[in-house]
């Protein structure tokens, strides 16, 4: 979308007032007329390591939703200021798993006696408090980029994996990647009683998976793929695995959005792919590589945007950026000390896998 050429210039002007003093991170899933402002693009995991690796920055803007600034926060020195540019940018997934509901959980565990054989493996998107609890009972953090790599060093721990709150990434990777069964994974409903499982359950199980799930990747269906090979005949369909599982198991490749890109650059002229993700970033792929001959749709035509990634527009940047500029700190968003050295602790086990 073109983006108003007024706000475009005060942008400019304010990152070029600030100059070495912001560093602008930018998901992939972000609008175009943000992402221009981005000094670097990423996947999750990318994005977190980017944020650790400029100390010098005072204010980091992250252009993604709160437990992406949220890590940032706590990946980057107590001198370090992220800012969120609107503080109504979170994430359903993430909140699909409170603290209470987790500490209940470990209980449940505990009763049935599995807790010391289980690990936690908590995916990115979740909130400081769910990565705290990660930490302290020993457990990691994973993105889509590196869950296989993060359940691989899990299962060296212990004998069972709570993998919270992404029930498909964490479905996903233990089936498709790592060859267990569909019967090894139970399902833990917070809204339940014990989660809606028996002890017995908990203890043959060797992943029990949260009841979270992404709204927006949820809705690509097995029709969607099924009618996508019928529409284009040749296409390749390439998803995210936060996509359900018969959809993942349909799919030709499956991966994080950094993957996706490196997938479709290194694709030859005149392939065909179908691409189950976020909308802003299957548009902003397709318009770059057509001159290359590469023909890329949307998966589903009925699933759109992330509705809170989105909430990120330029009017919200521009002002972020001018309020720095002019000395005032806005939307700061700043982990508590005891969360964030617990929080810390998983999110480093994540930086050090293999
Ligand atoms: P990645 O960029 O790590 O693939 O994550 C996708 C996502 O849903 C972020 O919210
Ligand atoms: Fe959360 Fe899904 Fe949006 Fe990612 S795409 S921020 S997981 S709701």
């Amino acid at each position: 979308s073109p983006s108003d050429p007024g706000l475009v210039e005060r942008a400019r002007a304010a990152k070029e007032k600030l100059g070495s003093k912001v560093f602008v991170l930018g998901h992939h899933y972000q609008r175009d007329e943000v992402i221009q402002f981005a000094d670097v693009t990423g996947d999750s995991f990318k994005l977190a390591r980017d944020a650790a690796a400029r100390p010098e920055a005072e204010y980091i803007v992250f252009c993604g939703v709160h437990f992406m600034a949220e890590s940032a926060d706590i990946l980057t020195t107590d001198d370090q200021k992220v800012v969120l540019p609107d503080l109504a940018a979170g994430c359903s997934m993430a909140d699909m798993a409170t603290a209470e509901q987790v500490a209940e959980c470990w209980d449940v565990l505990t009763e049935a006696g599995v807790a010391d054989a289980t690990v936690p493996v908590s995916y990115m998107n979740s909130s400081a408090d769910i990565k705290a609890f990660t930490g302290k009972h020993g457990g990691t953090i994973c993105t889509s980029s590196n869950a296989r790599r993060a359940l691989d060093w899990a299962f060296e721990q212990g004998e069972k994996v709570l993998f919270l709150p992404d029930q498909h990434l964490g479905r996903n990777t233990a089936v498709r990647d790592m060859g267990m069964s569909l019967d090894d994974c139970v399902l833990y409903n917070p809204h339940k009683p014990n989660g809606g499982l028996t002890a017995q359950e908990l203890r043959d199980a060797k992943m029990i998976l949260w009841r979270g799930h992404c709204s927006v990747h949820g809705r690509f269906s097995l029709d969607s793929v099924n009618d996508v090979r019928e529409r284009i005949p040749g296409v390749n369909v390439l998803v995210h695995p936060e996509c359900r599982h018969e959809v993942v198991a349909a799919a030709d490749y499956v991966g994080s959005t950094e993957y996706i890109i490196k997938t479709l650059e290194a694709a030859p002229a005149g392939s065909k792919w179908a691409i189950g993700t976020e909308l802003n970033l299957v548009r902003r792929l397709a318009n770059r590589f057509a001159d290359e001959g590469k023909e890329i749709v949307f998966l589903d035509k009925t699933v759109c945007f992330c509705s809170t990634m989105n909430r990120i527009d330029l009017p919200h940047l521009v002002w972020t950026l001018e309020s720095l500029a002019e000395g005032n700190l806005v939307n700061r968003i700043q982990v508590d000390r005891e969360t964030e050295s617990f929080a810390k602790l998983a999110l480093e086990r994540m930086l050090a896998l293999p």
